[in-house]
């Protein structure tokens, strides 16, 4: 069997990165696709390399700009072939009570959270249901299950990541594609750090593991999304939260 490509978004964030290595230690081409922005790319593969992971491939673009999306995946193809497994793991936070929340702060998070599933997804989905095998994996939240004050924008996408993944796997679900979503709690990454800390800790207080996540162990529940064996999993939604909220 060919050797599967696997495109990852957000790739060079703490959850992006845990992914791209679990992949690379599946043995699959990995492809990390990183905002222009970003501007510690070359640091992050030397790291990468440091840490025995010499193959990934780089696309730029931005998730939230369909014609950034149609180059990161036409770039990916030139660099690896075509794509198997896409994850859909972009995403930021722009925290706010509604009361004070602008409409930036709404936008920025909708498109970059959700409407970056329709420009990502377009550019694969049918290409992978003519070749007969797919897997999409959205990376979701807690806070689309469960809402959380502050989030209504974060809490919005994310529920809507999950909407998607239900209606696009009922599509595909005859042509060898799977589409699930995973809903983490709170992850040891820097977007979680970022939280005030009093709020952090009350946050982690109330998990009942009373820790956050390790990133790998999303990344590991990725891996087995994209395995063989996972193939009659479809849009499901994978609660991994340390028992903050049950379903
Ligand atoms: N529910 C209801 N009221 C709340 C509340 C809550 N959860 N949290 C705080 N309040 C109240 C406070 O008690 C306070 O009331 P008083 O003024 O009467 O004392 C008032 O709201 C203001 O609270 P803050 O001081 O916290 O307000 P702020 O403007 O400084 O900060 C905030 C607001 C930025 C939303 C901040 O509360 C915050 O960061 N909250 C955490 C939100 C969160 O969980 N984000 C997750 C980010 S990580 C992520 O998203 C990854 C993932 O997928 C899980």
């Amino acid at each position: 069997m060919t050797q599967r490509v696997a495109l990852v978004t957000g790739a060079m964030g703490g959850l992006g990165t845990a992914i791209c290595q679990a992949f690379a230690k599946d043995g699959y081409k990995v492809v990390a696709a990183y905002h222009p922005q970003f501007d510690n790319k070359d640091e992050w593969l030397k790291e990468m390399a440091a840490a025995g992971f010499k193959d990934f491939a780089c696309v730029a673009g931005d998730v939230s700009n369909i014609d950034d999306c149609k180059k990161m995946v036409a770039d990916a193809e030139a660099a690896a072939g075509p794509v198997d497994i896409l994850v859909n793991n972009a995403g930021i936070t722009r925290d706010r009570f509604f009361a004070k929340m602008d409409k930036d702060q709404w936008d920025a998070v909708i498109s970059t959270n959700l409407t970056s599933l329709f420009n990502m997804t377009k550019q694969v989905a049918a290409k992978m249901a003519e070749r007969g095998w797919g897997r999409v994996i959205n990376i979701a939240s807690v806070n689309g299950v469960k809402g959380q004050a502050g989030q209504t924008n974060y809490s919005a996408a994310k529920a809507g990541v999950i909407g998607f993944s239900k209606a696009l796997a009922q599509e595909v679900a005859t042509k060898g594609v799977t589409v699930n979503a995973i809903a983490p709690g709170y992850v040891a990454t820097k977007m979680v750090m970022a939280i005030r800390e009093d709020v952090l800790k009350g946050i982690i207080d109330s998990i009942p593991m009373k820790r956050l996540a390790k990133p790998e162990e999303i990344g590991a529940l990725c891996s087995y999304l994209a395995s063989e064996p996972a193939g009659y999993m479809t849009g499901a939604t994978l609660n991994i939260n340390g028992g903050l909220h049950f379903q």
